[in-house]
């Protein structure tokens, strides 16, 4: 059985999803889809920049009925483009991306970047088009088309912004979080105002030999404890109650990213937490306004 959160408006969403950045082709997100249904996963996380909504439909539609699961048996989230920012833009952006997964409702829609696509990270009328975008994804929202919504890379100066304006609060924020880059502040911030923290590039984005998965104390508590360091890390996040969105393309790997069933002590999960490391290894959305 996986492990869940319950976010604030009662839905529930597994602690660990499939990442799909950079999976792309029918035939890679067919066998992707696969092995992660036979693993166990039932949360897929994608995005309308990552160009590969269409075959991770095709692929669910295909698979579902022969694992004997339905559509209210997965999650799935997607992700407004920032070149799609705006009132009416997120909302007819949002019916491509149904349209392209074959859906009739996603589980998890979020503004992916606090900046719009045409606009330079400091201009000012960032904050005027996503709060659109913010406005926008409420009514879709309220209309059945996605069961919650949230953003992605926001910093608290962005979530402040935005608690400003509305009371209609984010339930998740996706953001950058493992042990090379913390984000103590964001992660307290987030509990205290009910908005789920959930982590991508866990494992130290794809690039050819992780810092992360090479770290020696991650490697030495991982081998004292007979895991993976891959596994350390995401029970590291999923233990503080942080999701996580492990991405891979390797069935073997699918398999033990969700084979997660043991505890780290407060030592271990300590050990972790102050590495005395800070790294963004993926895009830093500081620099918006
Ligand atoms: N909202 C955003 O702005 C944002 C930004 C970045 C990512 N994301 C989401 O988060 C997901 C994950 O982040 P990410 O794509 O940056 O990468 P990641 O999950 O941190 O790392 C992926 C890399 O780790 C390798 N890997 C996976 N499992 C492994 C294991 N057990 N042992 C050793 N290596 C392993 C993968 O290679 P193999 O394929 O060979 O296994 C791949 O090279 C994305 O796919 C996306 O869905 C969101």
């Amino acid at each position: 059985m996986q492990r869940t959160v319950i976010l604030s408006n009662g839905v529930s969403m597994p602690l660990v999803g499939l990442g799909t950045y950079k999976t792309r082709g029918c035939d890679l997100i067919f066998s992707v889809v696969k092995a992660a249904l036979e693993a166990g996963y039932r949360s897929f996380d994608t995005a309308a920049v990552y160009r590969n909504e269409k075959e991770l439909g095709e692929a669910l539609h295909h698979y579902l009925p022969q694992f004997n699961l339905s559509r209210e048996d997965i999650f799935i989230t997607s992700k407004l483009s920032p070149s799609a920012q705006g009132y009416d833009e997120s909302q007819a952006a949002l019916e491509v991306s149904l349209s392209n997964l074959q859906l009739s409702y996603l589980d998890l829609y979020l503004i992916h970047w606090p900046a719009a696509a045409k606009l330079k990270p400091e201009d000012p009328r960032n904050r005027e088009v996503r709060a659109g975008s913010w406005a926008g994804l409420e009514a879709a929202y309220k209309r059945g088309r996605v069961r919650a919504v949230g953003v992605s890379n926001y910093t608290v100066t962005h979530l402040q912004e935005l608690l400003d304006q509305t009371s209609f609060t984010p339930h998740v924020n996706q953001v950058e979080y493992h042990p090379h880059y913390l984000q103590k502040g964001l992660k307290s911030f987030c509990e205290n105002e009910g908005i789920h923290l959930q982590a991508y590039s866990s494992l130290g984005t794809s690039l050819q030999s992780s810092p992360l998965l090479q770290d020696p104390t991650i490697c030495h508590l991982a081998n004292k404890l007979t895991c993976s360091p891959a596994q350390l890390l995401l029970r590291w996040a999923t233990q503080q109650g942080v999701g996580v969105l492990p991405k891979s393309t390797s069935a073997s790997h699918i398999r033990e990213n969700i084979h997660l069933d043991f505890d780290l002590s407060e030592k271990d999960l300590a050990t972790l937490s102050n590495l005395g490391i800070s790294h963004k290894y993926a895009w830093d959305p500081s620099s918006v306004l």
